[in-house]
């Protein structure tokens, strides 16, 4: 029994020994995994901060040709200069995107609706001039710019619709995609020049959120379900803001609306002359819009002939 007891004590001491021992150890790794951890968080830190130094200074450094590289990446824009040599202010297009609009296009021309399609769409433009000339009145700048903000729209539902197609189908676009991408970007645009003139109030910029909301989705549905619709009602619209901007005109050139200079960013997009005044520059965007009414117009009676867009010549070069 004694030496049972011996034993006994013997083995308990030894595992209490050896728990004391472990718990130690683990103690201790603990620590040092603690010190390790911060020292490695230390380095990380140091790394990060160094190669944070790294980025900055390449930011800060300058391409062989002068031009500031502008990340780490060093994507940059070259050193563009204009005609005359001075540097070129815009990032928002280049030299190369502008043109000269041709103001001697037919403003009059009319396509008379003859279908069922046709009259509706014909029908529904005239409609939807109700609530605008309501709304408007005789303040075209600001009518202008509300209802650029609309024009942008088809032309980007298009060509991405087209786009997408192209990519399901395996097929070349004959050139739409790019033309009606032109379209938006050129509304757009006049929708720029159009923002230098008037600034939105905050319920017009309330009602542009309500309208293109609205107006994508309805067109996007439209367009999927009918592009020929769609364009002929792209068509009527077109010709709808030639008749505004001949009204703006009047209004200009009877004095009820001043002639104020050009906005800088439309002398350059449409490489007007240095003393250009809003005339030239309404002028300039009704032959726009009358390129546009042309186009849809022609896309509509493409889908008419029962024929896809890519077997017609997109109207590209327009510019
Ligand atoms: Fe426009
Ligand atoms: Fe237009």
């Amino acid at each position: 029994m004694t030496m049972n007891r011996f034993l006994t004590s013997l083995v308990v001491k030894f595992k209490a020994g050896h728990r004391s021992i472990s718990t130690v150890s683990q103690q201790e790794w603990r620590r040092r995994g603690r010190m390790m951890t911060s020292s490695t968080e230390v380095a990380e830190k140091k790394k990060e901060k160094e190669k944070n130094q790294k980025g900055d200074n390449r930011e800060v450094v300058k391409a062989s040709d002068g031009t500031v590289v502008s990340s780490y990446w060093g994507v940059s824009r070259r050193n563009i200069k204009r005609e005359d040599g001075s540097d070129w202010p815009w990032n928002c297009f280049m030299p190369w995107e502008t043109y000269r609009s041709d103001t001697s296009i037919d403003l009059s021309k009319h396509h008379a609706p003859k279908t069922y399609l046709d009259k509706f769409a014909y029908r529904t433009v005239k409609i939807l001039r109700f609530p605008t000339d309501i709304f408007f009145q005789r303040r075209y700048g600001c009518r202008a710019m509300m209802l650029e903000t609309v024009a942008a729209v088809p032309g980007m539902v298009g060509g991405m619709l087209l786009h997408l197609r192209s990519l399901r189908k395996f097929q070349q676009s004959g050139g739409w995609i790019k033309a009606l991408l032109e379209e938006a970007e050129n509304e757009r645009m006049h929708l720029m020049t159009m923002v230098e003139l008037v600034q939105p109030k905050w319920y017009e910029r309330l009602l542009v959120l309500a309208v293109q909301g609205v107006f994508f989705n309805a067109y996007f549905v439209l367009y999927v379900l009918s592009p020929k619709l769609a364009h002929r009602v792209v068509g009527y619209l077109e010709e709808e803001a030639i008749h505004s901007y001949t009204e703006y005109l009047k209004d200009i050139r009877n004095g009820k609306i001043e002639n104020v200079p050009a906005p800088a960013i439309s002398i350059d997009y449409w490489r007007l002359p240095k003393g250009a005044t809003l005339e030239d520059v309404i002028t300039v965007i009704r032959a726009d819009e009358a390129h546009h009414r042309d186009v849809n117009h022609f896309a509509s009676d493409v889908h008419y002939q029962g024929k896809e867009l890519r077997k017609a010549p997109a109207p590209l070069g327009y510019r």
